[in-house]
């Protein structure tokens, strides 16, 4: 690796270190439009199975449509001090899974499952590939210099919101990511669970046992 590599590698490994989920915006801080579509063109480069490409990303940067979408995910409670937070977050992208796309691609030719079965997905593609473009998004902020959150609609909001800015009814809202400048904000009381290790979750060769302090790994049996 030349010095250029180091240090794109350093780079990358303090983005997401230094990633954080933000809950608290400045709402006087604006954003340009384009901060969100570059964001967006990021996502574009996250990995889909198939290369189905099933997201799409809805961005909600007028004041009015981001009031619209916390009128559609509210119970009409008075928000609380995480939603007054979250509320000063200039921009949402809401990030909807094309489930169709998938059944359509892979019924072609070269993957074969004509009959369109779900019985094919223990886990959606169309979820987990849209999680990645969100990931993407979160340490493009970072990358940035903004803040972001991830976060999930209440399930009896998602047809009000899919209602509300004409989702079509099979797109699914895998999540939303705020985005915009970061305030001061406490530690969330989540943190201190801490977090888990990778001797902890790193198992070597079986569910289990742990990995060896140093090895060299091999494609194929030492001659
Ligand atoms: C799928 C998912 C859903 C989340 N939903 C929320 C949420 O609704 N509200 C919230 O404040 N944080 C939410 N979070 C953020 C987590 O609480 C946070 O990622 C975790 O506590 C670790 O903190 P960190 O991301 O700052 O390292 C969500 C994160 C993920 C990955």
């Amino acid at each position: 690796m030349g010095p250029g590599g180091m240090l794109a590698a350093m780079e990358f490994r303090e983005t997401v270190r230094r990633r954080r989920m933000v809950r608290r915006f400045d709402p006087r801080a604006p954003l340009p439009f384009n901060t969100i579509r570059d964001l967006v063109e990021l996502a574009t480069h996250a990995p889909s199975a198939g290369f189905s490409q099933g997201w799409d990303y809805l961005a909600l940067t007028e004041p009015v449509q981001t009031a619209a979408f916390w009128a559609a995910t509210s119970e009409g409670d008075a928000p609380d001090r995480w939603l007054t937070g979250l509320m000063g977050a200039p921009a949402l992208l809401l990030c909807l899974a094309n489930p169709t796309a998938y059944l359509d691609r892979y019924a072609e030719p070269d993957k074969g499952w004509t009959d369109r079965s779900l019985e094919h997905w223990p886990i959606p593609y169309w979820d987990t590939d849209v999680a990645m473009g969100a990931m993407v998004m979160l340490l493009g902020a970072v990358d940035a210099g903004l803040g972001a959150l991830f976060f999930g609609v209440p399930a009896p909001a998602h047809d009000r919101v899919k209602q509300s800015f004409g989702i079509p009814g099979d797109r699914r809202i895998v999540g939303v990511v705020a985005v915009g400048h970061p305030l001061p904000h406490p530690r969330s009381p989540s943190l201190r669970r801490g977090r888990r290790g990778v001797e902890e979750v790193l198992h070597a060769g079986r569910y289990g046992e742990a990995a060896p302090p140093t090895a060299t790994v091999h494609a194929a049996p030492e001659e």
